[in-house]
């Protein structure tokens, strides 16, 4: 961990309990006992919608032999549930959304593990989404390698007028191997590259179907064929931030996959059917159970 970039400042009274953090978003503080429940946590699983995250913690319940899903209270903004040494969380759409949960979630970890580094360590993190393919069939789960904004540079945030606050886009390469090993076998078509992250659905990932067009088919196909030769496989909307945060703190435990339901270089409007969408859903929920259960027991 890199504990000069933890916010002790901030978050040393919390675990002290001189006083308490509220998680906001989530609805929840630190002097809640709700989170006694939480302090086993050993994976922490996001995904864009409030729905999978439902799904996934009955599924992990039922594999682990029913045991008991707990709830956070408040749902308008993230939905919550842990079960079993699990903490799934949504995290809504885009980097600003995902960006406050992440913040909310790394704040509550350290006081979940009284601000024990190497404990902390030992949580493994991963977002789970859908993506746009880049010369991959719709159906495969990409693990991602680095994650960039759309000129293929990593995450930033405005400085205010001063400059810009830079994060470390990378995955840690064993993660993505162990991740890949865990579904050997399974027959789930994978594949391992970078990951764009467009600030939205349209006009940073070059697609012409937006209400507002500014490409033509000449500079999206351009763009699309540079960022294949530069080894993107997808695009999504999250995982530059995702990594850049954790990796500011030093976590090196932490993942994303994402399914693909669209190959961009064939098109711009998502024209799978709902059973294909579902079946490439039910096959990254299979490709991410997997992984825990190799490394969870
Ligand atoms: N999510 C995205 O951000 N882009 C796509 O093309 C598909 C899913």
């Amino acid at each position: 961990m890199r504990d000069e970039n933890i916010n002790h400042a901030f978050l040393d009274a919390v675990v002290a309990g001189q006083a308490p953090d509220i998680y906001y978003h989530f609805g929840v503080s630190s002097a809640d006992r709700v989170l006694d429940e939480f302090r086993d946590v050993r994976a922490i699983v996001m995904a864009g919608p409030g729905g999978r995250i439902v799904e996934f913690a009955s599924r992990w319940s039922r594999d682990r032999g029913g045991a008991a899903i707990l709830a956070l209270a408040k749902e308008d903004r993230f939905v919550t549930r842990y079960c079993d040494g699990v903490l799934f969380a949504s995290h809504g759409m885009g980097s600003p959304s995902a960006a406050i949960a992440v913040q909310e979630l790394m704040r509550m970890l350290f006081f979940l593990k009284d601000g024990d580094l190497d404990a902390m360590s030992e949580v493994f993190w991963t977002r789970v989404g859908t993506s746009g393919g880049i010369q991959v069939d719709p159906g495969t789960v990409v693990v991602t390698s680095e994650g960039v904004m759309a000129d293929l540079r990593p995450y930033r945030l405005l400085k205010g007028a001063e400059g810009t606050y830079w994060f470390d886009g990378g995955y840690p390469t064993d993660v993505l191997n162990a991740i890949l090993a865990s579904n050997e076998g399974s027959g789930i078509p994978m594949a391992v590259g970078r990951t764009v992250a467009g600030n939205d659905f349209f006009l940073e990932q070059f697609r012409l179907d937006g209400a507002i067009r500014m490409e033509t088919d000449e500079s999206k196909m351009a763009w699309l064929e540079w960022i294949e030769a530069e080894g993107v496989r997808n695009i999504e909307m999250e995982g530059a931030m995702f990594a850049g945060f954790l990796n500011h703190w030093g976590f090196s435990n932490f993942a994303m996959m994402c399914v693909t339901i669209v190959n961009r270089l064939k098109g711009d409007q998502i024209t799978a059917t709902s059973a294909e969408l579902e079946s490439f859903r039910e096959r990254l929920g299979s490709a991410l159970f997997n992984h825990l259960h190799a490394i969870l027991g």
